[in-house]
């Protein structure tokens, strides 16, 4: 299971990259302006310096909703960096443009996904990444583990080679879920992954071992 960081802010990123666990990283319109970053050649930049802290993918979103302000956007996210994975929504011009990337070897990541009828889609048009946001439809009492699950069903029935990004992850349980399911990849907060180190019987068994050792030396 590939480890994301879902995240714009570089001090995260370099503490989950300094951790030796991390895959890559997610970014979205909503976590650039978290951290302030605004205007396009700002938000460029950005990404850049993101790519330089890591050494896997980075998904850079367009903004553009339609097929030919996708294909100039993404084109354009793709040539700064080979670690760039272009960003589209889950709509028609979305789909349109995610198979033009495939057909012009740019790698991709569907996002906004929430149904399994719409990941279906995106292996359709060759997606790399599909994104199901798992966080978001808990919230609305659906759940989004349930959508993971179908998703793999599908995807292996058929041999679709799109992976399964599990996103808006929004704690370590749901970690463990995902990889229980078979998730390729998830994207989460540096919280939930530094979650996954926590057990009361580590702490106490470390405090136990360190305490018997001074006794001895
Ligand atoms: O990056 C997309 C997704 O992970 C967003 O998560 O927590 O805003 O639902 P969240």
């Amino acid at each position: 299971m590939k480890f994301f960081i879902d995240t714009a802010n570089l001090d995260q990123i370099r503490e989950a990259q300094d951790l030796g666990v991390l895959d890559g990283v997610t970014t979205n319109p909503s976590l650039m302006a978290k951290e302030g970053i605004t205007g396009r050649n700002n938000i460029l930049k950005h990404y850049v310096d993101i790519c330089n802290i890591v050494n896997g993918d980075v998904s850079a979103e367009v903004i553009a909703t339609d097929f030919e302000g996708m294909v100039k956007e993404g084109e354009e996210l793709a040539e700064l960096h080979p670690q760039i994975v272009v960003k589209i929504p889950m709509i028609k011009d979305g789909v349109k443009a995610l198979k033009y990337f495939t057909d012009n070897g740019i790698r991709t990541n569907c996002t906004l996904v929430f149904s399994a009828g719409q990941a279906l889609l995106a292996a359709k048009a060759g997606a790399t990444y599909v994104s199901p946001f798992i966080g978001r439809l808990d919230d609305i009492s659906t759940d989004g583990l349930e959508l993971i699950a179908d998703i793999r069903l599908i995807y292996d029935n058929y041999g679709f080679e799109t992976q399964i990004l599990a996103a808006s992850i929004r704690h370590t349980m749901h970690i463990i879920n995902c990889a229980k399911i078979g998730a390729d990849v998830m994207t989460g907060p540096l919280s939930s992954i530094e979650g996954l180190l926590n057990h009361p019987l580590t702490d106490s068994g470390l405090k136990k071992f360190l305490e018997d050792y001074k006794k001895g030396n």
